[in-house]
C-alpha cells in the first residue's frame, strides 16, 4: 500500500514529537542502546583482527542435511545475515552467467540504455555516476534460478527463521514464496561509479511515520528496547511505502543475491553492518535533541535510508565486506540491515550477481504478484522499478512456457 505524505517536514515534525513523548528517558535508553552496539563493533573488530570470519556461512548441503545447529542460528539471528554456499552448482551458473551476456549483447542493451532517460532515482543521492546494474528481470537465467528447487529450499529455510505465527493470526507460510522479479548486477573490473554508500532499503522516514512500521518497532518506541524481536513478523506486511521507484512494495524475509562469478573483498562487493539491532540505534539516533526537529538524521523521502559518518560513526565501524564468495554461492540479509557496494572494483574479473530475495507467500506479496505477473507477459519492467521496459522485445526472454508448475505458483498464475 501507498503511503502519501503531502506535507513530509510537518509529518516529521509531529511524528517525533510524539515518539519523544513516549520516550521521557530517551537520553538513558539511548546510552544503553550505543554501549550495546559498541560491544557489537568490538566483537567484530576483534574477530576481523585475528582474521576470523564474521559473516555466518553455512552450506545448502547442511540444509538440505537438516545440520544446521542451534548456534549457528543464533549467530545469523544476532548478525542478521548469512551466507549460503553451493545453492546451485559451478557448471549451471557459468551457462547461466553466459546466456546473461548474450541476452543483454544480442538484444542491444547497451545501445537502447543509452537512448533512454536515466528513469531511476532511487540511489542517485549514494552513487557517483553510471549504475552497472541492468534493468533486465525476464530473462531465462533469472527465471530459472527463481524458481529452482534449491533455492525454494533455501529460501523456506530462512522464512522458519523468522517467527510468522502469533497466537491465531498466521503473518506468512515460510514454505510458498511469492516471486518477486529484481535485476542483475554485472560490474565490469575496474570500474569506480557503482558504489553505493550505506544504507537500508524498505523505507526511509517511513521507519518511523508510518503506522504499520511504528507497530513493527513498537517495544523500541514504547523505551522497551530489549523486547524488540527483529525477527518478529508480526506487523510487517502491514507497513506502507512512500512511491517511488526502485522502492520494494513487498515483505522481504532476506534480500539477497546470488554470486555469478568469483568475487571477494575489494571486487566492488557488498559490504554489510552485521548488528541487526543496529536499527534500534538508528531510530533512536533520529529522535535525539542535537537533530533537528524536522530531519530524521536526513532520511529522505522514496529513497534509501543512509547510515552516514555524520550520525552513525559508530555503526560504521563495524562495516564490513563479505568474504569470497563462488559462483552458485548466495549472501542474505535482512531488511533492517545496513548494506554498501564498495566503490571501486579493484578485480580482474567482472562481479555478477543475481538479485533474489525472500519473499514468502502473504497478502502483501500475493497482492504484488498480480502487478508483476501482467509486466512478465508483456516483458514490460517490474512493478516496483523504472519503467524503463527494455525487454519487450528482446528475442529469448521467458514466457509462460518457461515457468515450472512451481514457478507458476510462485509467479500467482496457479493456486498453490
Ligand atoms: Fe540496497
Amino acid at each position: 500500500m501507498d503511503l502519501i505524505i503531502d506535507n513530509i517536514e510537518e509529518a516529521i515534525v509531529k511524528t517525533k514529537k510524539q515518539l519523544k513523548q513516549n520516550l521521557p528517558d530517551l537520553k538513558g535508553i539511548f546510552k544503553e542502546v550505543e554501549s550495546c552496539i559498541a560491544e557489537e563493533v568490538s566483537i567484530i573488530q576483534t574477530l576481523i583482527a585475528d582474521g576470523k570470519e564474521v559473516i555466518p556461512d553455512i552450506s545448502y548441503k547442511d540444509i538440505e542435511d537438516e545440520k544446521v545447529n542451534q548456534e549457528t542460528i543464533d549467530l545469523i539471528k544476532k548478525r542478521g545475515c548469512v551466507i549460503i554456499r553451493n545453492v546451485f552448482s559451478k557448471y549451471q551458473i557459468d551457462e547461466w552467467n553466459e546466456q546473461l551476456e548474450e541476452y543483454i549483447t544480442a538484444n542491444g542493451y547497451y545501445e537502447q540504455c543509452q537512448e533512454k532517460d536515466h528513469l531511476d532515482q532511487y540511489f542517485n543521492s549514494l552513487q557517483s555516476s553510471k549504475p552497472q546494474v541492468f534493468g533486465i528481470y525476464w530473462s531465462q537465467p533469472q527465471v530459472k534460478a527463481r524458481q529452482d528447487k534449491s533455492m525454494a529450499k533455501a529460501k523456506a529455510w530462512l522464512n522458519n527463521l523468522w517467527v510468522y505465527k502469533q497466537n491465531s493470526n498466521t503473518v506468512f507460510d515460510p514454505t510458498k514464496e511469492c516471486s518477486y522479479a529484481d535485476r542483475i548486477r554485472r560490474r565490469e573490473p575496474g570500474d569506480n561509479t557503482f558504489g553505493l554508500s550505506p544504507h537500508t532499503d524498505a523505507g526511509s522516514i517511513e521507519r518511523w511515520i508510518d503506522k504499520g512500521y511504528q507497530k513493527v518497532y513498537r517495544s523500541i518506541f514504547e523505551g522497551k528496547w530489549r523486547e524488540y524481536d527483529p525477527f518478529d513478523a508480526t506487523y510487517r506486511t502491514e507497513i506502507s511505502e512512500i512511491p517511488s521507484p526502485a522502492v520494494s512494495h513487498v515483505f522481504r524475509t532476506f534480500q539477497g543475491w546470488t554470486a555469478l562469478t568469483e568475487q571477494g573483498p575489494n571486487d566492488g562487493t557488498l559490504q554489510l553492518i552485521p548488528i541487526v539491532n543496529n536499527i534500534i540505534y538508528i531510530l533512536y539516533r533520529a529522535l535525539l535533541d542535537d537533530v533537528p526537529e524536522d530531519s530524521l538524521c536526513g532520511a529522505l523521502p522514496g529513497r534509501a535510508l543512509d547510515t552516514s559518518p555524520e550520525w552513525h560513526a559508530l555503526s560504521l565501524k563495524a562495516l564490513i565486506s563479505i568474504p569470497l564468495l563462488s559462483p552458485g554461492d548466495t549472501v542474505w540479509w535482512h531488511p533492517d540491515i545496513t548494506h554498501a557496494v564498495e566503490d571501486t572494483h579493484v578485480g580482474k574479473n567482472y562481479s555478477n550477481v543475481m538479485y533474489i530475495g525472500s519473499s514468502p507467500l502473504c497478502k502483501k506479496n500475493s497482492d504484488y504478484l498480480t502487478l508483476q505477473g501482467e509486466r512478465f507477459l508483456k516483458g514490460e519492467s517490474a512493478p516496483d522499478f523504472s519503467k524503463e521496459d527494455y525487454e519487450v522485445n528482446f528475442l529469448n526472454r521467458a514466457t509462460m512456457d518457461d515457468l515450472s508448475d512451481l514457478g507458476k505458483k510462485q509467479m500467482g498464475f496457479t493456486p498453490w
